[in-house]
């Protein structure tokens, strides 16, 4: 039985119903169980939004409270996963080591990680906490083991302050919380919470539909947030901006280089494989750029460089006529910039980001009575039957 057709990228098929995320490509319209994501970043802030788009409601005081405190209370982990952290040369990629230590929260919870989805969802609102609590600990971990510093214990406080004190205290001095600093934070993470079913998304339900539990699902979505098509692409924008600056050019050399069509040499930060429009978080984050960095009293010419990139290629035939614009990491990686976050950390940032929409999205597989194994068919194009020839007679 032949398959005439296939769909290259899946970009044309929906592979799953879903209740959690709205998004409309050629309007540039986002939405979180209905919440527009300009409202939501406005006005809500990222442990509020994690709640949203993993339970589909706005927390009451008393909900958000509890989960406020469930995140606190699952912020450390197991001192024996230190040493993980110690098997690791210093200068391991952060993503390679994110993977690894988040897969093994499987072997330490197996309690809570049984592969049976019965048992596993009993247990969801705990797991979820820990999931979000823990990968936001193991990437502050990260930093610190990258560069010879004593791990901090997590304290008390509330989460995106949490997470600057386990990356910024020193036993000398403690991290005293700016609430600028706090809120831009906030919003690159909210700003990351969901977005329907990109490639890592789609990998933590696919592997979910298997009947994996959350956190080897999540490790799954990791590495496949790693690419720099995808995650990576924060990164990849700040090198680009770096050399740009380092040359003293104007952005020319990587737009020719972009039209040449080569995937290696794409414009980075720039479309999208929905959008054909701008990308709403692109266009938040592009003015927070500005606020964040009067707030704090700093410039940065990486900034002036990507508004001036962004400027030739919107005025460029190429861009234009393919509707390539901005897309979320574009401008992210100047706020994380300017709030002291390396930019070798910034793919683990958005695994913190993106851990509630990948909850969220293993929550559906998880609860679905009618749900089945992910299992696409392929257009075969190998050779047709052929017989086996002994080793000895082939030439
Ligand atoms: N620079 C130059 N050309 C591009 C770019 C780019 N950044 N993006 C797409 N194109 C070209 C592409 O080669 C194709 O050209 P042609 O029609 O001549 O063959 C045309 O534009 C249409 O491409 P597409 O179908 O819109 O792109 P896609 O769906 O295959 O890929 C993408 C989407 C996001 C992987 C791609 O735009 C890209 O590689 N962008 C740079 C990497 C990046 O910024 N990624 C972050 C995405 S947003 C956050 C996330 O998901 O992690």
């Amino acid at each position: 039985t032949g398959y005439l057709f296939y769909d290259q990228g899946y970009g044309n098929t929906g592979s799953c119903e879903s209740q959690i995320t709205y998004l409309d490509g050629d309007n540039g319209i986002l939405r979180h169980r209905g919440y527009p994501i300009e409202q939501l970043a406005e006005q809500s802030e990222f442990v509020e939004t994690a709640y949203l788009v993993i339970y589909g409601e706005l927390p009451s005081p008393e909900q958000r409270k509890r989960f406020g405190t469930m995140l606190r209370e699952n912020a450390a982990i197991d001192t024996q996963m230190m040493r993980i952290f110690d098997g690791f040369p210093r200068g391991a990629p952060p993503m390679g080591m994110l993977t690894s230590i988040v897969s093994s929260l499987a072997a330490y919870y197996p309690h809570l990680a049984t592969n049976n989805f019965e048992k596993d969802l009993a247990n969801f609102d705990l797991t979820a906490a820990m999931a979000i609590s823990k990968i936001r600990t193991i990437v502050a971990g990260i930093y610190r083991y990258r560069h010879g510093l004593p791990f901090n214990y997590p304290k008390d406080v509330p989460f995106c302050d949490n997470f600057l004190h386990l990356m910024f205290s020193e036993p000398y001095k403690e991290y005293a919380a700016i609430p600028e600093v706090t809120r831009a934070l906030n919003l690159i993470l909210l700003l990351h919470a969901d977005h329907e079913q990109n490639c890592s998304t789609s990998t933590v339900r696919m592997v979910g539909s298997s009947g994996a539990n959350l956190f080897t699902s999540l490790a799954a979505g990791i590495c496949a947030l790693s690419g720099p098509l995808h995650g990576g692409a924060n990164t990849a924008v700040m090198q680009m901006l770096q050399a740009i600056h380092d040359e003293g050019d104007d952005g020319t050399r990587f737009i020719a280089a972009a039209k040449s069509g080569s995937k290696a040499n794409r414009l980075m930060g720039f479309g999208h494989a929905v959008y054909r429009n701008y990308d709403p978080r692109a266009r938040i984050i592009g003015h927070a750029c500005d606020v964040v960095l009067n707030k704090l009293g700093k410039t940065d010419p990486l900034l002036d460089i990507a508004k001036r990139l962004e400027h030739s290629a919107l005025n460029d035939e190429y861009f234009l006529s393919r509707k390539l614009y901005p897309n979320v990491d574009f401008y992210s990686g100047i706020i994380m910039r300017a709030l002291g976050i390396p930019t070798e950390l910034f793919t683990t940032m958005f695994a913190i980001g993106r851990s509630p929409g990948w909850i969220a999205n293993w929550k559906e597989v998880a609860s679905n009575p009618k749900g089945r194994i992910y299992r696409p068919r392929q257009v075969y194009v190998g050779p047709v039957k052929r017989d086996y020839v002994p080793i000895g007679k082939r030439g």
